[in-house]
């Protein structure tokens, strides 16, 4: 199974990170997002990102202008029929990413693989939607994308040997360290990670400390390289809120409840790091 482009859904934090990896391994993408200002944006930010390598010394000027020559953008699903795999990195929610494998695997030719880098929704359930579940895969890349080492790849019930050879090849190419785990609601990472998150905000809500004593306390405490309130800014409070739903729905277990306090920061638009207001105001830095 060949593997030369690459498309990617989402130009967001995620995906435009997924393209700028992509691209710097030296594959084509093709990034789509709903609008070309998204789109844009998500370039925009890979520049950035990539000006960061090259006054580093880590990257040529000229390397860096043939990675992003090799990233092009559409607004059109259309245009991912000729890529080898797509990796939908859309907002986290089942009704989009439900339409998005719908029209995927009518455009993708025969033999592209459908992955999805979903932190919690059900790989079966997407590949259900499809003609091709053995084509279906997760591929959860960890945020900021070009910085973290793993990828959680993800067996939906019907995915084929031969699609999760392939991607797990391709993470190698990319770069990046694959691990594999079977399809339930968070899989690994967000299974344990969020409950975590969820309990760091009640401890908020409930007045047991302030913002920076939970932050203080977890990063000096447990030698993690960030307080939990500081990483629920930087995945994103609506995609954390999305997450816990899932497992909430899925798990059937009250432990999984999503606090109060974040539904209702979510319900203000404070959605962390990206919207410049979650439990710290990013307007300020
Ligand atoms: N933020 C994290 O730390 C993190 C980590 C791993 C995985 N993820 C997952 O990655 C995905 C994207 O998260 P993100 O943090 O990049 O979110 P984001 O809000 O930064 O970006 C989402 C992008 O999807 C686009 N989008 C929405 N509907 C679309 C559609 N129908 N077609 C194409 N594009 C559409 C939006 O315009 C936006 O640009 C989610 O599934 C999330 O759970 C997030």
């Amino acid at each position: 199974m060949s593997i030369q482009t690459i498309g990617v859904i989402g130009a967001g934090q995620m995906g435009n990170g997924i393209a700028h990896v992509s691209a710097q391994a030296g594959l084509t993408v093709v990034m789509q997002d709903i609008s070309e200002a998204f789109a844009a944006k998500g370039v925009a930010n890979i520049d950035k990102n990539l000006q960061r390598g090259v006054d580093k010394g880590k990257l040529t000027a000229e390397e860096k202008a043939a990675i992003l020559g090799r990233i092009r953008t559409t607004t059109a699903l259309e245009d991912l029929a000729d890529c080898d795999i797509v990796v939908e990195a859309a907002t986290e929610n089942w009704v989009i990413k439900k339409q998005i494998f719908e029209t995927l695997d009518k455009v993708c030719k025969p033999g592209a693989i459908l992955a999805s880098n979903t932190s919690s929704i059900s790989i079966t359930k997407l590949a259900a939607v499809t003609k091709r579940p053995e084509a279906v895969i997760g591929m959860h890349f960890m945020n900021p994308v070009p910085v973290m080492q793993l990828i959680e790849v993800i067996r939906g019930l019907a995915t084929s040997d031969a699609v999760y050879q392939a991607v797990m090849a391709l993470a190698v190419r990319l770069g990046k360290t694959p691990i594999s785990c079977n399809d339930f609601p968070g899989f690994v990472a967000n299974r344990i990670l969020m409950p975590m998150i969820n309990e760091a905000i009640y401890t908020l809500f409930e007045g047991v400390a302030t913002v920076e004593s939970i932050d203080g306390i977890m990063k000096l405490g447990m030698n993690h390289p960030m307080g939990p309130l500081t990483l629920a800014d930087f995945i994103g409070l609506d995609t954390c809120l999305a997450i816990l739903n899932v497992l909430y729905d899925g798990l059937g277990d009250p432990k999984y409840r999503p606090c109060p306090l974040l539904i209702k920061y979510v319900d203000a638009g404070w959605l962390g790091k990206k919207s410049g207001r979650g439990f710290y105001d990013y307007a300020k830095a």
